[in-house]
């Protein structure tokens, strides 16, 4: 049996965290920040909050798990400072979401397998670290490039984490490779600037993504779409693609290799389903 993760995650994310004290909001240059970049904050917040919805779906979904449910109790603290963060920031413009209709945004996530979650959200994590590094290099307000930097390190950090534990899965059980695969190659096809979890229509009881609930998330969209360097969804598949290599310890170079991976284990699971006839 793996040695649990949630203890040696723990200390290692204590030593790296940061405290919202140490965030110098008094020294906001408000000359610099337009409406457009406070109605992105605004949804970045909003899509923080997410995190609430998604841990219901984690503590229900890896019940099995008990390791990965404790590590969520550092997950959900660390994605709920990300709206605290970003909804402190927009206290100084008046601009915080109403607290009093947080209730709007709800979402009940469908049950899903396991595997397939944990690859999604580390795909996800992965991906928004690389757009919040954007933002922070591409933002001309100080304190808001700080902000965003704060966060894309623990976005980093988290899709880390998550990889430590899909490795412990697989080296409990081979065969959720395929899981991996699958939902890694979804992520990775046609993502249109903007595949993350909280974008997963499907994934919620009434067909209504997290995002679909948010006001102005279109406009966020659009500047990911235009905004984000092509170079950061290349990144994306490289890191992928090599870790899912070191996983699995095959040479996946390109996605097309991934599509052949999920094509050749899809058989194996149908083969080994086949009983010898006696
Ligand atoms: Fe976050
Ligand atoms: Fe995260």
């Amino acid at each position: 049996m793996s040695k649990p993760l949630y203890d040696a995650l723990y200390h290692r994310l204590e030593k790296v965290r940061w405290n919202m004290s140490d965030v110098p909001f008094d020294q906001i240059d408000r000359s610099a920040v337009s409406d457009e970049t406070i109605r992105s904050v605004q949804v970045n917040c909003l899509m923080e909050l997410s995190s609430l919805y998604a841990t219901r779906m984690f503590l229900r979904d890896f019940r099995s798990n008990p390791d990965f449910c404790q590590f969520q109790s550092i997950w959900y603290f660390e994605e709920m400072r990300h709206y605290l963060i970003l909804r402190e920031y927009l206290k100084h413009f008046d601009a915080e979401p109403n607290f009093e209709s947080l209730d709007e945004y709800d979402t009940d996530l469908k049950e899903a397998p396991w595997p397939n979650t944990l690859a999604m959200h580390w795909c996800g994590e992965l991906r928004l670290g690389r757009w919040y590094t954007h933002w922070s290099k591409e933002a001309d307000e100080p304190i808001l490039k700080l902000v965003y930097k704060l966060i894309a390190d623990d976005e980093f950090r988290h899709a880390q984490a998550y990889e430590e534990f899909m490795q412990q899965a697989l080296e409990r059980d081979p065969s959720v490779l395929l899981a991996f695969a699958n939902s890694t190659k979804w992520m990775l096809l046609n993502p249109d600037g903007d595949k993350h979890p909280t974008t997963f229509s499907e994934g919620s009881y009434d067909g209504k993504a997290v995002t679909d609930r948010i006001e102005n998330y279109e406009m966020l969209r659009e500047r990911i779409q235009t905004m984000v360097p092509a170079e950061a969804e290349i990144s994306l598949e490289k890191r992928v693609l090599k870790t899912l290599s070191r996983l699995s310890g095959l040479e996946l170079q390109t996605r097309s290799d991934l599509v052949r991976l999920t094509l050749d284990l899809q058989a194996q699971a149908r083969a080994a389903e086949v009983k010898p006839a006696v």
